[in-house]
């Protein structure tokens, strides 16, 4: 576990700043984990998932890999099945720190990217985890990057996407988003805390529904699209080429 996350303790946030820096990459891992409810089981049953979709000689890919952690879980999953894993971020803090975090995976094994993954190539993949990274692509251009997941997707392969959602309904949005600031009161963050993160993350986070992301993963041409894990307005989706 790194550093405990106190940013927005003290400093106060403008309305749409936040960013992937060196100060939220070092205190990520702790970040997500208070933030994101069931971040962890996600991880935890990532190596499960990769071992169903195991082929060999295949790619596995992380975008938007931040620290490493999906990576790791995959490399678990994968045992001594022969692999490539491909983590990209376009955030160097983050990029500069999974290159530490994952020295134990062989440097054959691993190729880590400094990119922009709406320029990354997608080749031969058995897997492509984008676990809580969507979210931050522009909406105008994630129907286009969902098909070049598919288009370069080994035939059985299968795309996790992990998002925050959101509801057409006004009234199961305000129940849940109450209920997602009492778990990060519970994790021990403060009010101002979760009002100052909020702020910094409006409109650099833009949520869907889990009807549209359906949608667009079937109109791209997946066969098998459903949700596998959800905590109140976070959903993790397996879908199957
Ligand atoms: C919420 S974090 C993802 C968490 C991570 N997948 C995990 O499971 O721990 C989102 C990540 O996506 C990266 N990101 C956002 N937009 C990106 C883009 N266009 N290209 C590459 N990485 C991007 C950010 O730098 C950040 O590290």
């Amino acid at each position: 576990m790194n550093e405990t996350d106190r940013i927005y303790a003290n400093t106060k946030a403008a309305r749409g700043s936040f960013k992937f820096d060196k100060r939220v990459a070092s205190v990520f891992e702790d970040m997500i984990s208070r933030s994101v409810p069931g971040y962890r089981q996600i991880l935890e049953l990532l190596p499960t998932l990769t071992r169903r979709f195991e082929f060999a000689n295949q790619n596995y890919y992380d975008l938007g890999c931040s620290l490493g952690a999906g990576l790791l879980a995959i490399n678990q999953g994968l045992g001594k099945t022969p692999a490539t894993l491909i983590g990209v971020d376009n955030s160097s803090a983050m990029i500069t720190q999974a290159k530490h975090n994952l020295a134990t995976i062989s440097e054959q094994n691993l190729t880590l990217l400094e990119e922009d993954l709406l320029k990354v190539k997608i080749e031969r993949a058995a897997m492509v985890l984008m676990n809580f990274t969507l979210q931050f692509i522009p909406l105008s251009e994630r129907a286009s990057l969902i098909g070049k997941i598919f288009s370069g997707m080994h035939a059985g392969g299968a795309l996790i996407l992990s998002e925050k959602i959101t509801f057409d309904n006004e009234q199961t949005n305000s129940a849940l988003t109450a209920i997602h600031h009492q778990f990060k009161a519970d994790q021990g963050y403060s009010d101002l805390e979760i009002a100052q993160k909020r702020d910094a993350i409006e409109n650099v986070l833009i949520p869907e529904t889990l009807d549209a992301h359906t949608q667009r993963l079937k109109k791209a041409g997946f066969s098998v699209v459903t949700p596998w894990v959800q905590n109140l307005q976070f959903v993790s989706i397996l879908a199957i080429k």
